[in-house]
């Protein structure tokens, strides 16, 4: 079974031992091969290179301490909230957040983020428009989709605010034009987009691993107009600073740090 990008095949199977996560393990690893239709994979005393060599798979989807990593030879991907933390500090002491002003954000809002990815800004927008708001989550990649989606729902916070804005996102796995053009006009109140950038930053260590199995696809016009037509208040985008990214799909506003190497462009509807 292939999955995920053009030719890779995965398969899920546990650590050889996980001691008391054992059981979790084993049922984590099962739930998962049975979702992405991908063989579960007894680990015995092999290795994953042996696995990964006798299965001829390119990805393992390790259930780990009951959460999942993906082995790639590129590199790991688990969840981890990443910058979450400070940015949800730094909210809570009236800093803001770059991201949270780009979608203008404010309690009891409802976010469609199309690009989950690590899921790091998704918990940020979750803390932002708190328990009355709702933040839904697309990843296109099935692999990158599974991983995140069970950290979010599984691992434990840094503290409660984190675990509770974890908690409440609700991932699907689905591409976001597909995704856009069956849900309703006017359905939600803001739409952000953070697609590959078109030329990387080559800076975070954690997008290695992402960026090998990710969905690198620029976005696409009908892409946009249908997020201009499912969101009530603003379309938002983040890119390189000065990418013509901008300009070609017609974000008109740039907002973000005066010195960041990012900017968000900013559609107000
Ligand atoms: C730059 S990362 C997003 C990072 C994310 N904002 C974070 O905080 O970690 C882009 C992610 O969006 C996914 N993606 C790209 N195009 C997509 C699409 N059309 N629909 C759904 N997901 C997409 C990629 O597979 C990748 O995981």
């Amino acid at each position: 079974m292939r999955t995920g990008k053009e030719g890779i095949r995965a398969i899920a199977t546990t650590v050889r031992r996980g001691q008391r996560y054992t059981e979790a393990n084993r049922a984590l690893a099962a739930r998962t091969a049975k979702q992405l239709d991908i063989p579960n994979v007894p680990r015995g005393n092999d290795s994953l290179e042996e696995l990964r060599a006798a299965y001829g798979a390119d990805a393992v989807l390790v259930a780990r301490r009951g959460v999942l990593t993906l082995v790639t030879a590129e590199g790991e991907l688990f969840f981890h909230p990443g910058m979450a933390h400070l940015r949800m500090k730094n909210l809570l002491l009236g800093h803001g957040d770059h991201l949270v002003s780009a979608l203008g954000l404010v309690e009891g809002m409802n976010v469609l983020d199309c690009t989950l990815g690590t899921g790091a800004d998704a918990i940020v927008e979750s803390f932002a428009v708190g328990e009355q708001g709702a933040v839904t989550a697309l990843e296109s990649n099935p692999l990158i989709a599974a991983v995140i989606a069970d950290g979010l729902a599984h691992a434990t916070g840094d503290n409660y605010e984190m675990h509770a804005a974890m908690r409440r996102i609700v991932v699907h796995h689905a591409d976001a034009l597909t995704f856009l053009r069956t849900a309703e006009t006017d359905s939600c109140d803001v739409i952000y987009f953070d697609p590959m950038f078109r030329r990387p930053l080559h800076e975070s260590a954690g997008m290695n691993a992402l960026r090998a199995l990710a969905d690198m696809r620029a976005l696409t016009e009908e892409t946009i107009a249908e997020a201009r037509r499912v969101a009530r208040c603003r379309v938002v985008m983040k890119e390189r600073r000065g990418s013509a990214e901008f300009d070609r799909l017609g974000f008109d506003t740039i907002m973000g740090g005066k010195y960041s190497r990012i900017a968000y462009g900013v559609m107000k509807l």
